[in-house]
């Protein structure tokens, strides 16, 4: 990240006003010193979305959405941190640092491969509307249902049974095989010869939420031909990890409905879409990553999952969805037939009847017990039992007290067993969990664990003012350690800690999420008017805090004094005396 200079950063942010850039996709009213809006991060009726042009920062109070103009552009746009500064350079007419002439080459290669995808997504799709050897592609899709309409919506296409016509046709237009290499478009034989990557295949473009062609997914037309679907490989721009298919047409559907489908292929989505189900994108066969689940949850606040039967019914995959819970996201499970997809119930059945599996849709939990429940017959006390241990085991990981209590219920009720016992279990499950868990922590920090559920503003608070604030930032440096911070502001204390200089853009960009609501909140919110003596205050309390937390784990220590081999009580008096000077020294200052 850091290739781009700071001072850059400062002097884009200094010559262009937020307040313009959020204009171009909110409309704003002034309030008072604010301008007021609708939040284009999340579906509301009254304006909760707030610019601050003093500070150049914007805030939403709905759903905590907030930072300065380059997370704006990050967050609207799906751009990484380069990616909004260059747009951001752009339009303030600076050129980018050019200093670095490798910067400014990989910048221009970036752009190449943008417009190289372009053109062969035009190409491609030109023949299959167009040329003789595409007849057997069209009877193809016609077969399947696809009308030349829909092949110019998505800008389907076709790939020809040749080696070197895309080569050609993109050489004539300037692109030199380099670019068109790093694009992922042709490939290079060892003997040296350059050829099409994709031949006689239908061709699906992937675009990002600005309906920029990020790479193709080309499905063989005979079944003889393998892969099914051959996609193009990572490039500079296509990354699979971090791709929805169809988040183009989906994005505003989704963010008017709060709601997500989420499907596994390229002909679910556009299916859906033919058939007005318009809420949709494809994980394109993968099990699905934080960076996927953070771009939906951008735009929804439910997600529903549409996999094939075996897919949904994998444990493994049905584990991965917890990304999604961990997001924010509410997430159920559509059951769909045996050997079904949703492109095939939609064309089969109909809209209603895929929408009516939908309706019926189970949350992720239930849907998870059920999956362990299935594989017993639940005839035998014996395999009830077991089945209740593995139900047990599962919940006991539930991070949520009432869900434990609730789906213990449900456990229950399909065990025939009684609720009040499998909660106890599940209760002394967790338990045994969490010390096992604590212990392994302990180990990797040899140190005792500090207790995690105090109240953190004071964290919050103090590392919002030192983000904002230089000179505040170089006294607490040098009288706290990050390691005296609790949860999530741990983490950025390390980042200031590790690099004094950072920059607060640096720093959100570093943050994802719902913690980057919370710290740009704070930014807005308190960061800025916190007094020296208030600062000191903050400081005290976490110093003390610590040294609190350091007495409370060593009484612990003691209390366990049995497993507790490794300290011998003259270790733990020394260290007991150290930490009560220490904090009377504090409280002293
Ligand atoms: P499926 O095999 O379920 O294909 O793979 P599909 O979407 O139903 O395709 P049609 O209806 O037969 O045309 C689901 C998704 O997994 C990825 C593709 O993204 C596909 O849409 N996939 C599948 C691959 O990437 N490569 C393959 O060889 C197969
Ligand atoms: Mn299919």
């Amino acid at each position: 990240m850091p290739s781009i200079p700071r001072e850059f950063v400062t002097k884009i942010k200094h010559e262009i006003d937020i307040v313009n850039v959020v204009e171009e996709y909110v409309s704003l009213k002034k309030s008072g010193k604010n301008y007021m809006g609708l939040c284009p991060f999340h579906q509301e009726k009254t304006p909760s979305f707030s610019v601050n042009p003093e500070e150049q920062f914007y805030h939403c109070f709905g759903c905590g959405a907030g930072g300065d103009v380059i997370n704006f552009v990050m967050e609207i746009d799906s751009l990484s941190f380069q990616e909004s500064l260059t747009l951001l350079a752009e339009r303030a007419g600076l050129e980018l640092p050019g200093g670095d002439p490798v910067d400014q080459a990989e910048l221009k290669l970036r752009e190449a491969v943008f417009a190289a995808n372009q053109l062969a997504a035009r190409f491609y799709n030109y023949l299959l509307l167009k040329e003789d050897c595409a007849a057997e592609a069209r009877s193809y899709l016609e077969e399947r249902g696809y009308s030349s309409k829909d092949i110019s919506n998505f800008q389907l296409g076709y790939a020809p049974d040749s080696w070197r016509s895309l080569l050609k046709f993109l050489s004539r237009r300037g692109f030199s095989e380099e670019v068109l290499l790093k694009a992922g478009l042709i490939g290079r034989a060892s003997g040296g010869n350059t050829y099409d990557k994709f031949r006689n295949r239908i061709i699906f473009p992937i675009y990002n939420v600005r309906g920029e062609v990020l790479g193709f997914g080309a499905r063989a037309i005979s079944p003889d031909d393998q892969p099914k679907y051959l996609n193009s490989p990572e490039t500079k721009i296509f990354s699979k990890k971090t791709i929805l298919y169809g988040i183009n047409w989906a994005r505003s559907p989704i963010r008017k409905s709060g709601e997500a489908i989420v499907v596994e292929g390229y002909t679910d989505v556009l299916t859906g879409h033919k058939y007005g189900i318009e809420n949709l994108v494809a994980s394109l066969g993968t099990s699905l990553t934080r960076e996927q689940a953070r771009l939906l949850n951008r735009f929804a606040e439910r997600v529903y999952i549409a996999y094939d039967a075996d897919t949904a019914g994998n444990m493994a995959t049905l584990r991965g969805l917890e990304i999604l819970h961990q997001t924010g996201l509410r997430v159920s499970v559509i059951d769909l037939p045996e050997e079904s997809d949703p492109d095939d119930i939609i064309i089969s059945q109909g809209a209603e009847t895929f929408l009516g599996y939908k309706d019926r849709a189970r949350e992720l939990v239930e849907y998870r017990l059920d999956v362990i429940l299935e594989g017993y017959e639940l005839k035998s006390p014996e395999d009830r039992l077991e089945a209740a241990r593995e139900g047990i085991n599962f919940l006991a990981e539930l991070e949520d007290n009432l869900a434990r209590e609730t789906y213990a219920r449900v456990l229950a009720e399909k065990t025939s067993l009684s609720a009040e016992k499998l909660q106890e279990e599940i209760e002394k499950q967790r338990s045994i969990k969490i010390t096992n868990n604590n212990k392994r922590e302990s180990k990797k920090r040899r140190r005792p664990l500090t207790s995690a559920s105090a109240d953190e503003s004071v964290d919050w608070q103090l590392l919002a003012a030192i983000i904002h604030n230089q000179k505040y930032r170089n006294q607490v440096l040098a009288s706290l350690k990050p390691g005296y911070f609790r949860g999530e502001t741990r983490q950025l204390a390390e980042l200031i800690w590790q690099d004094p200089e950072i920059t607060s853009t640096e720093i959100l960009a570093e943050i994802s999420g719902t913690k980057k609501q919370i710290v740009s909140r704070e930014l807005l919110n308190s960061g800025r008017q916190i007094t020296r003596t208030r600062l000191a205050e903050l400081t005290r309390t976490i110093k003390n805090r610590r040294v609190r937390t350091e007495i409370n784990n060593l009484i612990e220590v003691l209390s366990e004094k049995e497993n507790g081999e490794k300290f011998t009580i003259n270790d733990i008096l020394l260290y007991y005396k150290r930490l009560i000077t220490e904090e009377r020294r504090s409280s002293d200052e």
